[in-house]
């Protein structure tokens, strides 16, 4: 097989850059190793940022968002007693939409389906080579057992954290650093109309907590939980009595509503960056390149940005024989990576309870601040809604 762009992993960030790169009129070809139903009903995020709904719009992949997602204006931050309103839109000028990954990943496939994208699903055996020659390829075992190559003039990994691209990077010049958190979430899905207008954050002494949502029906919640924590050990009132204490407040005589859980799951979380995110042919886009832990929601928000840098960097390689773009691409998608790093891991340990007692005056201080100061307000909002594709 033949074709401009061989493209690994068909999450947001593979079928998203084969989605861009078509309307610039350039071929790919997708390898991934899950079924197309795994793939679109797995459970992860659950917030697209402001500029993530832009790009989703100007490329024709808003119309069910706009019509089923959720727009926000801000989140809710609290600790015991108190419940602070942070209105981004106010703030910055940019609201939130609450869409599920599931939703983004099945508009993104249907889309693709109706342009006769080229998808290899259920492929093993995904191998990347002559990745420094202006000829690289990715073998592949098909569906059916035959073994296949793409050749092609670029491979784009976007195979998240345990995909093989990010080794494709050769050893000698790769460098990551990482911070592994001392804490996990146990986050739930449940059939119960949310108890919450916005999301609420929530800092409370036996651990984080946090009140999501999918729809006016379905909830998505998350406590903090220690590391090795066993799901079979929460049973479900012992999760919906936590997550009553964690996000009670006091006032108004607000309640949790509980309902039946459809979906249990622990996740731990890491902050982890690699560099560069391009050698030769190879460029890594996504999860491939750099985790972040959920707290600030922009994991799939990155994975967004970054082939919204790279396409046109493609663009600009293979259709005008300028290579600047593609260059640049590692430095430019960092400046964002980087920023979005340091977000996520602030959100994170504002928020969690850790073992040292000077860590909660800490981050009672900081939420204080956050909540009571424009400026502080405004810096939150800023990062969480409104940085601009490209910043
Ligand atoms: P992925 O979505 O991981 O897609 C990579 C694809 O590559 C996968 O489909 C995989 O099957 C495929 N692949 C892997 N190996 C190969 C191979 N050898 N050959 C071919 N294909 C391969 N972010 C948030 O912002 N909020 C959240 O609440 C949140 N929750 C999460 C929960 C979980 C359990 C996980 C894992 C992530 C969560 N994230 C969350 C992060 C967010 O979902 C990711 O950042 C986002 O999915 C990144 O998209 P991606 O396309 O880069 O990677
Ligand atoms: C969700 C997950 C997050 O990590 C977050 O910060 C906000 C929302 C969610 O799953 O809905």
């Amino acid at each position: 097989m033949r074709t401009e762009v061989a493209i690994i992993g068909a999450g947001p960030a593979g079928l998203l850059l084969s989605h861009l790169l078509a309307q610039d009129g350039i071929e790919s070809i997708v390898v991934e190793t899950r079924s197309a139903e795994y793939v679109a009903s797995r459970i992860r995020a659950g917030v697209l940022e402001h500029s993530t709904v832009e790009l989703l719009d100007s490329v024709g992949l808003g119309g069910r968002l706009r019509a089923e997602g959720d727009e926000h204006r801000g989140i809710y931050l609290q600790w015991p007693e108190e419940r602070h309103h942070l209105d981004f839109v106010d703030l910055t000028g940019c609201s939130v939409w609450v869409y599920g990954q599931t939703e983004v990943q099945k508009d993104l496939a249907a889309a693709r389906s109706a342009a006769g994208q080229e998808i290899h699903y259920e492929v093993t055996d995904t191998a990347l080579h002559d990745l420094d020659t202006e000829r690289p390829s990715v073998s592949f075992k098909d569906i059916d057992g035959t073994r296949q190559t793409i050749e092609a003039a670029v491979v784009v990994g976007c195979d998240g954290s345990f995909g093989p691209s990010r080794a494709g990077i050769p050893q000698t010049v790769r460098e990551s650093a990482e911070r592994v958190y001392p804490y996990s979430w146990l986050g739930i899905l449940a059939d119960v109309a949310p108890s919450t207008d916005e999301l609420i954050y929530a800092w409370h002494p036996d651990g984080f907590a946090m009140h999501s949502m999918r729809s006016a029906t379905v909830s998505r919640l998350y406590l903090q939980v220690p590391n090795g924590t066993d799901v079979s050990t929460w049973s479900d009132d012992r999760i919906w009595d936590a997550l009553a204490t964690r996000l009670g407040h006091g006032q108004n005589g607000w309640r949790l509503r509980p309902g039946p859980i459809t979906e249990k799951s622990v996740l731990p979380m890491r902050s982890f960056v690699q560099t560069p995110m391009r050698h030769g042919r190879l460029f890594l886009a996504g999860d491939a390149a750099h985790i972040v832990p959920p707290t600030g929601a922009k994991g799939l928000n990155l994975a967004v940005a970054d082939v919204a840098v790279l396409a046109p960097a493609l663009l600009a390689l293979l259709r005008k024989k300028d290579a600047g773009p593609a260059n640049s691409y590692s430095e430019n998608a960092l400046r964002r990576v980087w920023r979005c790093t340091h977000f996520s891991w602030w959100m994170t340990t504002m928020l969690h309870i850790s073992e040292d007692p000077f860590d909660a005056h800490l981050q009672l201080s900081q939420l204080r601040w956050v909540t009571s100061s424009e400026a502080g307000a405004a810096g939150l909002a800023e990062n969480y809604a409104g940085l601009p594709i490209g910043f």
